[in-house]
């Protein structure tokens, strides 16, 4: 299927819909309207279809979404078809949480090295992944065609590491530090700012008691 540009909006709610239908398969859920979905995920049923039509639609009139097809075809566009290669960069508290946790790599990230500059971590474990030095990142890159990396380490660090990691051919950068990165077009880089998700929450706090009249 030929695909025509996605709006980012678009692809922003991709990966909540991917989630919503693993869900529903895991259930045994074969089908479902788009007004079902709607009710589940609290996202009106022509939002849902407009987005699916981005796509070529996915649906048949009258019977509603197969959700297997469905969760398949929304993975496939999420690149999630196939596995990914990933190394961590800072095994603070930070580079280690994330290394723990198990849904990351039920999705095909392949969590293949983690690294850090203090001495003392080198040789310790996570998940069975020996902490290295920052020296050996270049050739760890080549050697396993790594294609992401995770910065999880101090700004005033991640810019020298970023460009480091696109000198020896890395993808992508999923980047926790507070810092915008300036890299080439060909580098995918996806910035994580947990607290600007708590600075929304904060927002809707406020929005809700001056509606309600609570301040
Ligand atoms: P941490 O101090 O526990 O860990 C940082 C680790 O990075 C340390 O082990 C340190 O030795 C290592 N490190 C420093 N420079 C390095 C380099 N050039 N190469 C390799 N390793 C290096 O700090 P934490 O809490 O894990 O935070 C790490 C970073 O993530 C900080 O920049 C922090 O601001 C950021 N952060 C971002 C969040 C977000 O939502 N974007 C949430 C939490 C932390």
């Amino acid at each position: 299927m030929t695909r025509k540009e996605i709006s980012q909006a678009v692809i922003s709610r991709l990966p909540r819909y991917f989630r919503y239908l693993g869900e529903l398969k895991d259930q045994g859920i074969t089908r479902i309207s788009s007004q079902e979905l709607s009710d589940i995920m609290k996202v009106t049923a022509s939002q849902i279809r407009q987005d699916f039509n981005n796509f070529g639609g996915f649906g048949q009139q009258g019977y509603g979404y197969n959700v297997e097809y469905l969760y398949d075809e929304i993975g496939k566009i999420l690149g999630l078809g196939k596995e990914h290669t990933l190394i961590i960069i800072g095994a603070g508290h930070l580079g280690q949480a994330l290394s723990g946790y198990n849904n990351f790599f039920n999705r095909g990230f392949i969590f293949k090295g983690a690294f850090d500059l203090n001495p003392d971590l080198h040789g310790k474990k996570i998940r069975d992944i020996e902490i290295r030095p920052v020296e050996e990142i270049e050739k760890f890159v080549r050697d396993n065609k790594i294609e992401i990396a995770v910065l999880a380490i101090p700004k005033d660090q991640a810019v020298p590491m970023a460009d480091k990691l696109v000198a020896c051919g890395i993808k992508a950068i999923w980047n926790f530090a507070h810092v915008d990165l300036e890299l080439p077009d060909y580098v995918q880089v996806e910035n994580v700012h947990l607290s600007d998700s708590l600075m929304k929450l904060s927002y809707s706090i406020e929005r809700y008691e001056k509606a309600h009249n609570l301040k």
